[in-house]
């Protein structure tokens, strides 16, 4: 893909090693660039900006833009693109992963036969819950937790979701879905999918307080991001056993993750790989690329985030 950019652009990257520059770094690479392609765990904030005076646009190769301070860039007239679409049914199928791995104690009873402890079959071995006819409760309506809902359809499951606003009711039909409270959701839901995105209103949406809503049965699944789930909180309830089990992609501070995951059987873990296939993170960067040429060619681009900043932007 760096070859397809190289074609149009001098491209300065870290490919090599794909090790994330520092903040003092990225500043320093970016005093005289036009254009930046940084990934989620890159953070441009306003001192990043302010070090790139040329700077025109920020292209992200995510659909998450929690990285991106986008008001600082349409203060400055810079142009802030993200990818979506492309990978929602790639970070769904990693949710459905998390879910049934979760739920059917797949990674823990891996590592334990790894481990070499597996000595015969036993009735009551690795006794896990049913995903199929159970219900589902999807924090999140937007193209991702579709995906999930339609698969949902696959396991004859009862759907409840809850969103910023109410899905027009074709949509709910089409899904086969229901509209709920979160707390309603939280209390009847087997298993909790959620898939939103970080904002400081986002922020510890599912702390001690909602997980105390849940089934002692029940199952959570973050392939959003952290910081939406209160990482302490949910170690807590998952080592109580006041909740049966997590499957996680994503975490508060990662690639740091709370020391306290670590130590339980009952949570499912990865490390960010949502979108994570060939093909995706391919369409991704083809993506991320089309942004990129368009700003620079004086065009507007296909996933333009701030669009306030577009009769001010940088020329
Ligand atoms: C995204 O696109 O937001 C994924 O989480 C990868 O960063």
């Amino acid at each position: 893909m760096i070859e397809e950019l190289r074609k149009r652009f001098d491209v300065e990257d870290n490919q090599k090693d794909d090790i994330p520059w520092s903040a003092e770094e990225l500043r320093r690479r970016l005093a005289d660039k036009d254009g930046v392609l940084p990934t989620g765990s890159d953070r441009i904030d306003a001192a990043v900006l302010d070090a790139a005076p040329r700077l025109k646009a920020v292209c992200n190769i995510a659909v998450g833009y929690n990285n991106i301070d986008l008001a600082a860039c349409s203060e400055r007239g810079i142009l802030a693109t993200n990818t979506p679409e492309v990978l929602d049914d790639t970070t769904a199928d990693m949710t459905w992963a998390l879910l049934m791995a979760a739920a059917r104690r797949v990674t823990e009873a891996e590592r334990w036969l790894r481990a070499g402890n597996w000595k015969g079959w036993k009735n009551d071995q690795f006794l896990g819950v049913d995903v199929h006819h159970a219900t589902l409760g999807i924090i999140g309506m937007g193209r991702i937790g579709r995906a999930i809902a339609r698969r949902a359809r696959g396991f004859s499951m009862r759907v409840l979701y809850c969103n910023r606003s109410r899905a027009p009711r074709a949509v709910e039909k089409a899904l086969g879905v229901k509209y709920a409270s979160m707390d309603r959701l939280l209390r009847e839901s087997d298993f909790v999918s959620l898939n939103l995105p970080y904002s400081p209103e986002s922020h510890h949406l599912v702390g001690a307080k909602q997980l105390a809503l849940m089934k002692p049965s029940a199952v959570i699944v973050n392939a959003a991001r952290g910081g939406i789930i209160d990482d302490a909180a949910l170690v807590d309830a998952l080592g109580e056993r006041r909740i049966a089990a997590a499957g996680l992609d994503v975490f508060e501070g990662e690639p740091k993750l709370h020391p306290g995951f670590l130590g339980l059987d009952n949570v499912a873990l990865a490390p960010h790989i949502g979108s994570a296939t060939r093909a995706t993170r391919t369409a991704m960067a083809i993506l991320a690329i089309k942004n990129m040429t368009a700003a620079l060619s004086g065009k507007r681009p296909p996933n333009l985030l701030n669009t306030e900043a577009w009769p001010k932007r940088r020329r």
